[in-house]
């Protein structure tokens, strides 16, 4: 079984890595010459755990390719993929141009039957404009090859990535055709073992299902960082409303933390998304406008707290832990800690920042506005407060006497809630966390 998966990033390339150590023979095809090249020389270019070891595993086991032309890697294909991006376009839709660019360069190049999947994430009605631009260039060829398209979203997680590929909750598989369905099953087929879910549906659903996931879990952050401002209002702690909420079992446990807003390259860019999808046929959502009104406040909270804290004297250093939008990852598309440094340097606040993985990516976004140090110790050195921005592990038991001892005074803002207060005063700091 051979497969083209066109576009090499989180989404691509994780697929490309899964499918290949279950011994199917991918090619990973990017328009990015810089990463293509990387990759032939085992540099991987992102920050995922375990990738780097299955990327490599299927290299040298003459599983996993990687080039640049798409049109050199079509024949012999059972199925080719799309997993390029669908960032937000002005008016927060879907950019779909490089969909439309994939479908483009298929129709031109195809020369036999295929199944030609969408895993980006792609509004409603995404799959029949991908069917209708590989026959408009089909046409244009007078080629008469039959092929069919199908709907397949992505669930993985940054971070978990691998695992959740390995081991899904569900694969949702939305097509018309039999043959496709076929195709596909036989694709996926090795992970059963695994004792995963195949759901088949149409296109159309398939296509809404990947919204609709993604923007439940967007409410549910955004209703609990409601919660929790709520619950200092009235001196409540969001903790124990968790904890009492989450053991229902129709609530579940997952998901209900409060903390800085929600960031990342897909809750942001989904919610807007879908809420203009309703806008486009006259349908306004008014539930996910709310999520995303809380969710741009949320982000401020933890600069407000500070601001608010320090009064009038801004003079003084804030150490940032944590940059990338959640552990595990040095994704820092829409992270919140971009916003909370803006705002802090703005009100002029010194800012000293670290993170474990995300210093890289981190410094093309954020520049010379702040102090990038080499360690967590680094930063807190002379500091006033500490914002806890991004929950890595290494910031979970912090060495506190040491900590105090380098720092000026002793203010910690947790914004994820993973700091005892109780602990936290009796080593002499003061405590702020979200909702508690
Ligand atoms: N990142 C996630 O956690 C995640 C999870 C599920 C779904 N998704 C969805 O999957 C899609 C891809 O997301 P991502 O995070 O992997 O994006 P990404 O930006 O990491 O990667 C996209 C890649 O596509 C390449 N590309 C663009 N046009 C191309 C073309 N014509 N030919 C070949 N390559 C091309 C880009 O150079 C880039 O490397 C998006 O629609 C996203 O919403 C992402």
């Amino acid at each position: 079984m051979k497969i083209t998966i066109v576009g090499t990033g989180y989404v691509g390339l994780v697929t490309g890595a899964c499918l290949a150590d279950v011994g199917v023979q991918v090619t990973c095809i990017d328009i990015d010459k810089n990463k293509i090249e990387g990759l032939l020389n085992g540099i991987i270019p992102i920050y995922e755990p375990g990738l780097e070891t299955i990327v490599k595993r299927n290299v040298e086991a003459g599983r996993l390719h990687f080039s640049t032309k798409l049109s050199e890697n079509l024949d012999d294909v059972k199925a080719v993929f799309i997993a390029v991006g669908t960032p937000p376009g002005e008016d927060g839709s879907a950019d779909l141009q490089y969909v439309k660019n994939v479908a483009r360069e298929v129709g031109q190049s195809m020369n036999g039957y295929l199944v030609v999947v969408t895993k980006s994430t792609v509004p409603v009605g995404t799959s029949i404009m991908v069917r209708d631009t590989i026959q408009e260039e089909l046409d244009k060829r007078n080629a008469e090859i039959e092929f069919d398209v199908a709907s397949n979203p992505e669930f993985l997680k940054e971070g978990a990535a691998i695992e959740d590929f390995m081991k899904p909750d569900r694969v949702v598989i939305g097509t018309d055709s039999q043959r496709a369905r076929e195709v596909l099953e036989s694709i996926y087929k090795p992970f059963q073992l695994n004792g995963y879910r195949i759901i088949h549906m149409d296109i159309i659903s398939a296509e809404l299902t990947k919204y609709a996931a993604n923007s439940m879990l967007a409410t549910r952050i955004s209703f609990m960082n409601e919660i929790a401002n709520l619950c200092e209002l009235v001196g409540a702690d969001i903790n124990y409303v968790r904890a009492g909420l989450g053991s229902d079992p129709r609530i579940g446990k997952k998901f209900l933390y409060s903390g800085v807003g929600y960031g990342g390259s897909c809750f942001p860019k989904d919610v807007k998304a879908l809420v203009r999808t309703g806008k486009s046929l006259g349908y306004e959502l008014k539930i996910l406008e709310a999520v995303e009104q809380v969710n741009n406040l949320q982000k401020e909270v933890l600069a407000y707290k500070i601001k608010d804290y320090f009064k009038d004297d801004k003079k003084k250093t804030i150490a940032i832990w944590g940059l990338s939008f959640k552990p595990n990852t040095d994704d820092m598309r829409e992270a919140p800690s971009i916003e909370i440094i803006n705002q802090l340097v703005e009100a002029g606040f010194t800012v000293k920042v670290f993170d474990p993985v995300a210093m890289e990516e981190a410094k093309h976004i954020i520049g010379d506005k702040v102090i990038w140090c080499e360690t967590s110790f680094e930063t807190v050195k002379d500091a006033d407060a500490i914002a806890l921005v991004t929950e890595w592990n290494e910031f979970k038991f912090p060495e506190w006497d040491r900590i105090k001892g380098l720092m000026k005074t002793h203010v910690v803002f947790d914004g994820r809630n993973i700091y005892e207060r109780e602990r936290l005063e009796e080593k002499g700091f003061t405590y702020f966390g979200i909702g508690r």
